[in-house]
């Protein structure tokens, strides 16, 4: 009889990441399942620990978190729970399993002010209350289990859920111009290849063919701004029948207040995460031309040219 395979639980869903790990390529001998926070509420550490304990997995990935970062600045009850305390839990229990815990976390952790790409070791300090909850809750999963990989990672986009691919294509069929933030930095990065990431850790992890835990950077190859991100949807856009193309205008962040503080430089070294489990990023704008592949419907903008006649 063929052995069981080995469960491992996913919390989050819906999410972006939780998303594109269900189309990732696992490995037969690993059973996923997913939680959404209907089922699974990191915000209760007790219901945590209980679907830990009582699961039988053999891992868990933490893909569920508080992401809006400018609403994090006035619910931050909310974003702390789910940030910090959810993954305290998670770690904790994981810990007493004797079972690793993958979990997610941010660039937003650093305050931007280095000039370099920063590395795994670098000291964070968050400028905003959720990249402090990120960064809690880093360091409750370090002191609640050995046996965890944190992966931190950048300007995630899909082709589902909240996200800045997505936000620009709705802008850019409203508006003839866009004005975008010019002078912060990062490492645009697509959830599938995120999720792509995680599958091969687990994978590495479970077979002992690694034990690479600890604290890992992975983003798209290549780093841009938030307009030189725009200006390169807008052009893979077009050239998949998107139209008319709004004009996109640099503006400088002190142009565009938002409620919390985002780092001048997001971006990541990912030379550990080569080096220890050999994956490397492939451009974040060949990635984007495939969420773009799934967002462009040729037809959609046929039919808005037909509208505009
Ligand atoms: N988005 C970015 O640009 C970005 C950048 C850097 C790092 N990250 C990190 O990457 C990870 C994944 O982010 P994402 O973009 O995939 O997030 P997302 O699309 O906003 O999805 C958030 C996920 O968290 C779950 N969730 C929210 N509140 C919850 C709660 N109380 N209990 C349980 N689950 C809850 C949601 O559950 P449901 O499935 O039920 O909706 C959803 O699956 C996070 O750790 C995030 O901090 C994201």
């Amino acid at each position: 009889m063929a052995p069981e395979p080995a469960k491992v639980l996913v919390v989050g869903r819906s999410g972006q990441v939780a998303s594109a790990l269900r189309a990732a390529a696992w490995p037969g001998f690993l059973a996923l399942e997913w939680r959404g926070r209907e089922s699974l509420d990191l915000r209760r550490p007790e219901a945590v620990a209980e679907a830990v304990r009582t699961g039988g997995w053999a891992a868990v990935i933490n893909a569920a978190a508080y992401t809006q970062v400018d609403r994090a600045e006035t619910e931050r009850e909310d974003a702390w729970a789910v940030n910090r305390n959810g993954p305290a839990a998670l770690a904790e229990s994981c810990g007493r399993a004797g079972i690793p815990l993958i979990h997610l976390s941010t660039d937003y952790a650093f305050d931007g002010t280095k000039a370099e790409a920063y590395v795994e070791t670098d000291a964070v300090n968050p400028a905003s209350f959720y990249g402090l909850s990120k960064a809690e809750g880093e360091a409750a999963v370090r002191d609640g289990t050995a046996a965890h990989v944190i992966v931190r990672t950048s300007w995630v986009f899909s082709p589902v859920g909240t996200n800045f691919v997505k936000t620009m294509l709705r802008l850019g069929r409203e508006r003839k111009e866009l004005r975008i933030v010019d002078d912060q930095r990062g490492r645009p990065t697509a959830a599938a290849d995120i999720a792509d990431a995680v599958s091969r850790i687990l994978a590495a992890l479970l077979t002992g063919k690694s034990d690479g835990f600890g604290t890992f950077h992975f983003a798209g190859a290549g780093a841009t701004s938030w307009h030189g991100f725009a200006r390169e949807i807008f052009r893979q856009a077009a050239l998949r029948g998107f139209a008319p193309v709004p004009a996109v205008t640099a503006i400088p962040t002190s142009a565009y207040p938002t409620p919390a503080r985002r780092p001048i430089n997001s971006v990541l070294d990912t030379t550990r995460i080569e080096r220890v489990y050999g994956i490397v990023p492939r451009r974040w704008e060949d990635a984007l031309g495939e969420t773009l592949d799934a967002l462009v419907r040729p037809a959609e903008s046929t039919a808005r040219k037909e509208v505009m006649r």
